[in-house]
């Protein structure tokens, strides 16, 4: 079943700004989806319109299967905003009871719920804490918790992880993991790919509004003709052989990293090699991160 549609969603601002362009996409549900993009890409209204907060300019869209304008829908929808605020003099747990007061959550299960989801995000000590003296990792964790006091199907997440340091990252990850074992959709806006990377099955990038590329991480990190050998010492000349037979070569230490067009160039170049009399340690083939896929996509779709 699908946990989200869009079809030819658009929103223009001020009837000039196209913010979103003719965006059609799908989330299964269950699926850990990752929407990429630069700064001012769209995601962030992308995710506003799936949750009634703005009006698309064309289009239409579909949450669990239900139009945008189902108030219903909504109790299964949790949502951590993009730079989210919560009042500062409130404690961790009264944030908690109030937005899920707001959702309509009833007083027992807003208890249980409350005591569970502390303990899920590591915060049990801090209930009792005003948010001033918060970490920004703690405020984005206390902010997944708001999210899932209602208990909600899907999850909408805006930069989760932005401005939070490495060891708060790993915690943030091992929570979405863990709800995602438990069947949960997650919809992430992130313009960290190699977090992304690290959590999301699907993949899709947004530039200018459009959607430009959608598949698995797998799909876009498909391993490139890059590899990196660790040899004993070159000599200058053979080096410069080496350099007319591969695409891209550059040499440190022990190691060469090469590109080469396929599998029968890497041959020429080992055979060479061997000629020569080098020693070869180990062939390591490179596997383009999602980064270098992302910087790759961007830049092929600004110069096409
Ligand atoms: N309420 C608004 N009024 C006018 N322009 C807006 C509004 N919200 C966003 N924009 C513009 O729409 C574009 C996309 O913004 P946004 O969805 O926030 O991007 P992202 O989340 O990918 O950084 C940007 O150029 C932004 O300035
Ligand atoms: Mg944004």
């Amino acid at each position: 079943m699908l946990a989200l549609e869009t079809t030819n969603l658009s929103k223009t601002f001020n009837g000039k700004l196209k913010a979103l362009d003719k965006v059609t996409l799908s989330v299964d549900t269950g699926h850990v989806f990752g929407l990429l993009g630069p700064n001012g890409a769209g995601k962030t209204t992308l995710i506003k319109i799936l949750l009634g907060i703005l009006h698309p300019t064309a289009g239409t869209a579909a949450v669990l299967g239900k139009p945008l304008n189902n108030i219903s829908i909504k109790q299964r929808i949790g949502y951590l905003p993009e730079n989210h605020r919560y009042p500062d003099f409130l404690k961790g747990g009264e944030v908690l009871d109030y937005y899920a007061r707001l959702a309509g959550v009833d007083k027992p299960s807003r208890q249980k719920n409350k005591a569970n989801l502390l303990k899920l995000v590591n915060m049990e000590k801090w209930e009792k804490t005003k948010l001033k003296k918060y970490s920004k990792g703690m405020l984005q964790r206390l902010g997944l918790a708001q999210a899932l006091m209602n208990d909600p199907d899907v999850l909408f997440l805006d930069e989760p992880t932005d401005g939070v340091d490495p060891i708060g990252r790993k915690k943030i990850r091992d929570i979405l993991h863990h709800l995602q074992d438990k069947g949960k959709t997650i919809f992430i806006n992130s313009h960290l790919l190699s977090e992304v990377e690290m959590i999301c099955d699907q993949v899709a990038i947004l530039d200018q509004g459009k959607l430009i590329r959608t598949g698995t991480v797998e799909e876009l990190t498909r391993p490139s003709k890059t590899y990196r050998l660790e040899t004993s010492p070159i000599p200058n000349d053979t080096l410069a052989k080496l350099k007319q037979l591969s695409l891209k070569l550059n040499e440190e230490n022990n190691f060469i990293t090469l590109t080469c067009a396929d599998q029968q160039d890497l041959n020429a170049i080992i055979d060479s090699m061997r000629a020569e009399n080098i020693d070869i340690k180990a062939i390591i083939p490179h596997k383009q991160s999602l980064e270098e896929s992302f910087i790759e996509i961007l830049t092929k779709d600004v110069v096409n």
